[in-house]
């Protein structure tokens, strides 16, 4: 059967964490355009897009059962789990706070999201599409890296499982893993380079985007758009899987 519809979310309630970073704040922007119903949630106090805010600091536990209510009362049918934080060490200087913060956020908090909104999918009994953020980091450990690339490591993990738990539900779990993409995210990233690597500001910036198969960094907008795709039912023989959005960076 031919099926070359349009992409249309149109009836389709979508959860985004982590939606004032760049990346999901283009998912936001990207989901409400193709017609969904767009909730959104970071621990902005502000947010400034096509989509009901809610604030919630993700490592708080008060506020992680909150958001776990305020799912419930949404029902989404799509979840972009996207919050995470990013911070470097090698294993003879990353410490155990280090290690807490990181796990904190881009692990138990992930897990937490994805979990509520697995068991809203199941009680309402509707087909859903998660999408877990996960990273080209949790492909191979780095030496500068270590704690993050452990934390995408369990994303693209807890993605399998919980792909082959909700398959009979009709939930479909899939991660996207980005290469180098030019959001808030990279200054941070780039300023902790120069202070280990002992570089110029923009200077790592700039050669992670040069060495890019595709020679250059990615937008928030590659990523989203590869979002709508496992959104929406184009990709509705999918679940299980890691996609790479990251200019050839990591060949799989
Ligand atoms: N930018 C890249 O190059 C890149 C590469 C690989 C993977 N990723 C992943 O993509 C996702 C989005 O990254 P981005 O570059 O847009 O990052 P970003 O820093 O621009 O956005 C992340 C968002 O998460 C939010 N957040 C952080 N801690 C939180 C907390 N405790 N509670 C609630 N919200 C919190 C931040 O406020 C921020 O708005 C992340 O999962 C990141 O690990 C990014």
């Amino acid at each position: 059967m031919l099926n070359a519809a349009p992409t249309d979310l149109t009836g389709k309630t979508c959860l985004v964490t982590g939606a004032f970073g760049g990346i999901g704040a283009s998912a936001v922007e990207h989901f409400a355009a193709l017609g969904a119903d767009v909730y959104a949630t970071d621990i902005a106090d502000n947010f400034d897009g096509p989509a009901e805010y809610r604030r919630f600091d993700l490592m708080d536990d008060t506020a992680l059962t909150e958001c776990g209510t305020w799912i419930a009362d949404i029902k989404p049918d799509v979840l972009f789990n996207n919050a995470a934080i990013f911070d470097m060490g090698t294993v003879l200087d990353a410490d155990l706070a280090s290690f807490d913060r990181l796990f904190t956020v881009n692990v138990r908090s992930f897990y937490a999201v994805m979990q509520a909104c697995a068991q809203s999918m199941v009680a309402e009994a509707k087909p859903g599409s998660i999408i877990n953020l996960a990273s080209q980091a949790g492909h191979r450990g780095e030496a500068l890296v270590a704690h993050y690339c452990a934390t995408k490591a369990a994303v693209i993990s807890y993605t399998q499982s919980a792909a082959l738990a909700l398959a009979d539900h009709k939930i479909r779990v899939n991660a996207i893993s980005p290469g180098v993409i030019d959001t808030p995210m990279w200054e941070h990233v780039d300023a902790q380079f120069a202070k280990f690597e002992g570089k110029e500001i923009g200077q790592k910036k700039r050669e992670v985007g040069e060495a890019v198969p595709l020679g250059h960094m990615g937008s928030p907008s590659d990523v989203a758009r590869v979002a709508v795709f496992l959104a929406s039912d184009q990709s509705a023989y999918m679940t299980a899987q890691t996609i790479c959005v990251d200019g050839g960076n990591v060949l799989r």
